[in-house]
């Protein structure tokens, strides 16, 4: 079969930094997983895969927490995906703007979206970190930080803020919070089948990772709680039912038990 998208389209932004070198023996690792995971399980078919599965990631509760990110996102300029994956969910903000640039560690995401979106700029990164002199109006990190490890997550948000042109936002969302069930399993770093990890993070530690870096004006928009022992299933049915006890009163409540985090903060 051929190959939709060659090597001219797919360009290759990688920072190189032989410090970096484990990282890009980490995000490899990472990208080989991902690249079977997606032609093993996922495929393109949303529906499909929402029939079976009931993680945060999919269903009423992605839903949810992308109409919270689109209330705060700052539209219409130029958007850097970071950390984009596939191509669910893109239909949901990437028209908002006038110029979308996608990058990835893993190619087989960014052909994904380039079959589906030929307007899109796909910029793939070894590493994880990218060298470029373009600036951006939006930098968009949504459920990357929860997947590297805490010293990558701060190389990715220091990247991000050179990625901005002067009062750029960065749209950080989808952080695995570090809330009640990762407490009790006295765990920040989880094992995941695959097998890989997921990392979770109090609100305090993102906050002053933005602040070291040199962002201002943070601010913390919450997204959503997850009632504990109630299967993700029912928790998906609840976020259907009634949004507003989901994303709101129950957070306001019981703040650990928060699914995940989102920020937005300024250059
Ligand atoms: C859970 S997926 C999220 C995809 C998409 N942003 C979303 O919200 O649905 C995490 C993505 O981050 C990518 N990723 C992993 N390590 C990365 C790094 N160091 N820098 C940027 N992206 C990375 C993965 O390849 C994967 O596609």
């Amino acid at each position: 079969m051929s190959d939709p998208i060659d090597s001219t389209t797919i360009v290759d932004v990688t920072d190189v930094d032989p410090a970096l070198d484990t990282f890009t023996c980490l995000v490899t690792a990472e990208s080989r997983l991902r690249e079977a995971q997606r032609d093993r399980v996922l495929g393109n078919d949303l529906t499909e895969f929402e029939r079976n599965y009931f993680g945060p990631e999919v269903g009423a509760v992605r839903r949810a927490y992308n109409r919270t990110m689109m209330k705060h996102m700052q539209t219409g300029g130029r958007l850097l995906d970071f950390g984009c994956g596939g191509v669910w969910w893109k239909q949901d903000y990437w028209p908002s703007f006038s110029e979308v640039t996608a990058c990835e560690v893993d190619r087989s995401a960014l052909k994904e979206i380039g079959a589906a979106y030929p307007a899109v700029r796909l910029w793939w990164t070894r590493n994880g970190l990218i060298g470029t002199e373009e600036s951006f109006d939006v930098v968009l990190s949504s459920s990357v930080l929860g997947y590297i490890l805490p010293e990558q997550a701060r190389h990715h948000i220091a990247c991000a803020y050179r990625l901005l042109g002067e009062g750029g936002q960065l749209v950080l969302t989808r952080v695995l919070a570090y809330d009640l069930a990762a407490w009790l399993r006295g765990r920040r770093l989880v094992d995941l089948p695959g097998p890989r990890f997921a990392y979770h993070y109090s609100k305090a530690e993102l906050v002053r990772v933005l602040r070291d870096v040199g962002f201002r004006d943070i601010r913390y928009h919450t997204l959503g709680a997850r009632l504990p022992g109630l299967s993700w299933r029912i928790n998906q049915a609840l976020y259907k039912a009634a949004p507003p006890l989901m994303t709101q009163a129950f957070p306001a409540m019981f703040p650990f038990f928060k699914v995940q985090h989102m920020l937005t903060a300024r250059k």
